[in-house]
């Protein structure tokens, strides 16, 4: 085989490079991009990318496929399902949370999953450590384990039972990291104070009651002040609230923010009324004024990754009264359809698009090979038809759990095929091939 020959050319599509969009064919040799330009020369495959957007593989975040390594929760969620969504999707890369069963809390855990990925997923992954207060002095170490993109901190209760809530126990955590700690900061002090005031049966609005606005902003600025005085970096995920980013802006040389889909695209109380506990998640869906702010950190650079907070429950757990119901929304094999749509409706770029879903995380996680299409990167491709009108349908939803927030929005883009390190995994919504997702590395 001659030096100049290809395993892969991508032809013919508009390629979104980190330095514009270009027509341009993308060689690629051992999993890897080998050539951008015109003229290639001989591959052995050539994928016809004509009319379609070729992207940087898309990466998610912030995940909860639930499964530690020993299969998951049947009926709701697992690697191997929650991984297909996500290639179904257009995600090349998941990040997953560590409230999984077993939670990824220790070396033997961390172990487990990273053991467990290889022939289960058909994503790229990275995954969280998750603090406790008994981990608190060593979790850092555990980021030093391959496979491990962050430190995960619950600062305010959510689904599992990860929380670090006080103070000295997050600054233990903050001290500790040696690369990034992410936190989910509602103020669990003022969740358990303002509870009383609501009762089983309440309107699912009451949710976003409960958990105000000043319940997670209260929390960053908690997390913020810690981050400064130990001189550490903090991830703020799924920022949700006006003050929040307001203040992140003034914090931005050690706060880094994560916006959610469902944060961008739903809004209460009209959420709740239409989707009852469907529409309930943690931090809640706010009011037309942050969903307002939240739009503004995308336009003006506050924002630095999107994620979709994907965390599936069966559909009886959702459908329980206020509170009872789970907190947690699907939302990693729509993602990209979504905010692609919002592209065509001219309120993001394709190019802001791709800052924030590729090269924004990898660029935060320090993941090694993703997220720019450039020479030497892994070759991890979203294709997309930014012209594909399709309604998201339950019926799409590869999560065993089998419903989506979203049933029955119209999205004019779609993503059309996922290639992972030169594999096509994904093409016109079928995944033919078995589970070939591995580990990723992080620059730490
Ligand atoms: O709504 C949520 N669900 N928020 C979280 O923080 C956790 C997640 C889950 O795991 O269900
Ligand atoms: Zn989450």
């Amino acid at each position: 085989m001659s030096t100049d020959s290809y395993d892969l050319i991508i032809e013919n599509g508009t390629a979104v490079l980190p330095w514009g969009e270009a027509s341009a064919d993308i060689g690629v040799r051992n999993g890897k991009i080998a050539a951008i330009g015109k003229n290639l020369g001989p591959a052995r495959e050539t994928f016809n990318a004509a009319g379609l957007h070729v992207l940087p593989g898309i990466i998610d975040p912030h995940v909860h496929f639930r499964d530690g390594g020993e299969g998951g929760i049947p009926g709701v969620e697992d690697m191997r399902s929650g991984s297909l969504a996500a290639v179904l999707g257009g995600v090349t890369t998941a990040l997953d949370m560590p409230n999984t069963k077993p939670p990824t809390v220790d070396a033997a855990t961390v172990k487990l999953k990273y053991d467990y990925i290889p022939g289960h997923t058909y994503c790229d992954f990275g995954f969280y450590a998750g603090a406790t207060k008994e981990n608190a002095d060593y979790v850092g170490t555990l980021e030093d384990m391959p496979g491990v993109c962050a430190v995960k901190v619950f600062a305010g209760s959510s689904t599992g039972d990860l929380l670090v809530e006080d103070d000295a126990s997050i600054e233990r955590v903050l001290r500790g990291s040696r690369h990034l700690v992410a936190f989910h900061a509602e103020d669990e002090y003022r969740l358990r104070e303002r509870r009383p005031r609501f009762s089983v049966g309440d309107p699912y609005a009451s949710h976003a009651e409960w958990r105000d606005p000043e319940c997670a902003a209260l929390g960053t600025r908690r997390v913020t002040a810690l981050a400064r005085k130990t001189n550490k970096r903090a991830h703020i995920l799924h920022v949700s609230t006006i003050d929040e980013f307001a203040f992140i802006r003034e914090n931005k040389d050690i706060i880094s923010a994560e916006v959610l889909v469902n944060h961008l695209l739903q809004i209460g109380p009209e959420a709740y009324e239409r989707l009852g506990g469907y529409a309930v998640m943690n931090p809640p869906i706010r009011s037309q004024e942050h969903v307002n702010a939240a739009w503004a950190a995308i336009a003006d650079g506050t924002a630095d990754t999107i994620a979709s907070d994907h965390a599936p429950h069966s559909k009886e757990s959702k459908e329980r009264p206020w509170p009872t119901c789970h907190s947690g929304l699907t939302g990693v094999q729509t993602m990209l359809p979504l905010m692609l749509t919002q592209v065509n409706a001219g309120r993001l770029s394709l190019m802001r698009l791709v800052d924030l879903m590729s090269a924004g995380p990898a660029r935060i996680y320090g993941a090694v090979g993703k997220g720019r299409i450039a020479a030497g990167y892994d070759a991890d491709f979203s294709i997309v038809d930014m012209n594909a009108k399709r309604k998201i349908e339950n019926s799409m939803i590869a999560s065993q759990c089998g419903w989506t927030p979203f049933a029955g929005t119209q999205c004019t883009a779609w993503p059309m095929a996922t290639i992972i390190r030169g594999t096509v995994v994904m093409f016109e919504g079928t995944v033919p091939g078995e589970p070939l997702g591995q580990v990723i590395k992080f620059r730490k």
